[in-house]
């Protein structure tokens, strides 16, 4: 690999600041200065440090998104702005969102290049939770609560999978809840909430596999997961 690309992959910069610092002698691969762009690193084996931090390459990384509204989960999209835009430029070639928000979701979402894990986290046999804050339309009442509880007819061959539901807020003709569910089908929240009668106005992803949204991470933003997340995700 080229010592730039390494060095922007490992988010040093872009890769015309990390040329910089290339230039001005501030790395080292395996004790020597290094003053040229291309120059050709084994990421594997190779001991580099940039102004004597030593870096090692992670070969899987993970971030989570604040999704905002209005942008949709794909790698590519001939029409809208995909979740990728709003990450490093570096990241769009082996990146990919996990599972899968609609467009006008907002919340938690994790991007990675670990095919392995993010197949483990959407198989519907890990029942790995997801719970979503869902503003609605309609009357919820206790036959309700225990339908979405117990599982619902949502038009597939089997009903949703018992869910839990934490209730907010109630008025007349709207209501809040936290819903956590353990499978991931096509709108599943949208066609829960349509089975019993409402109408999602609102819909936000605050956790996933023991993961939650950070308060601080204002919608659109990322961060890179720390090491302790990563084994967390991968225990739930
Ligand atoms: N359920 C939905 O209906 N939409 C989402 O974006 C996520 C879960």
């Amino acid at each position: 690999m080229r010592l730039d690309k390494f060095l922007a992959d490992m988010q040093l910069g872009t890769r015309s600041q990390v040329k910089e610092f290339i230039k001005k002698g501030l790395i080292t691969v395996n004790g020597d200065i290094v003053t040229k762009a291309d120059y050709k690193i084994n990421e594997l084996e190779d001991s580099i440090t940039c102004k004597g931090v030593s870096l090692s390459y992670q070969k899987y990384r993970y971030f989570i998104l604040h999704k905002p509204s209005g942008v949709v989960t794909a790698t590519k999209d001939n029409r809208d702005r995909t979740v990728m835009d709003l990450l490093p430029k570096e990241l769009s070639k082996d990146f990919f969102p996990v599972g899968r928000l609609d467009k006008d979701t907002e919340g938690f979402l994790l991007i990675t290049n670990d095919g392995d894990l993010s197949h483990k986290l959407l198989s519907p046999k890990k029942h790995v939770a997801k719970t979503y804050y869902v503003e609605c339309n309609g009357i919820l009442n206790e036959e309700k609560i225990q339908k979405l509880k117990q599982g619902v007819d949502i038009g597939d061959d089997k009903p949703t999978l018992p869910a839990e539901i934490r209730v907010i807020h109630t008025s007349e003709s709207t209501y809040v809840i936290e819903l956590t569910i353990t499978e991931g089908r096509f709108h599943q929240v949208k066609r829960m909430i349509q089975a019993v009668g409402g109408e999602v106005t609102y819909l936000k992803r605050l956790s996933m596999g023991g993961l939650s949204l950070d308060e601080t991470l204002a919608k659109g933003a990322y961060r890179e997961l720390s090491m302790d997340e990563v084994e967390r995700l991968k225990r739930n």
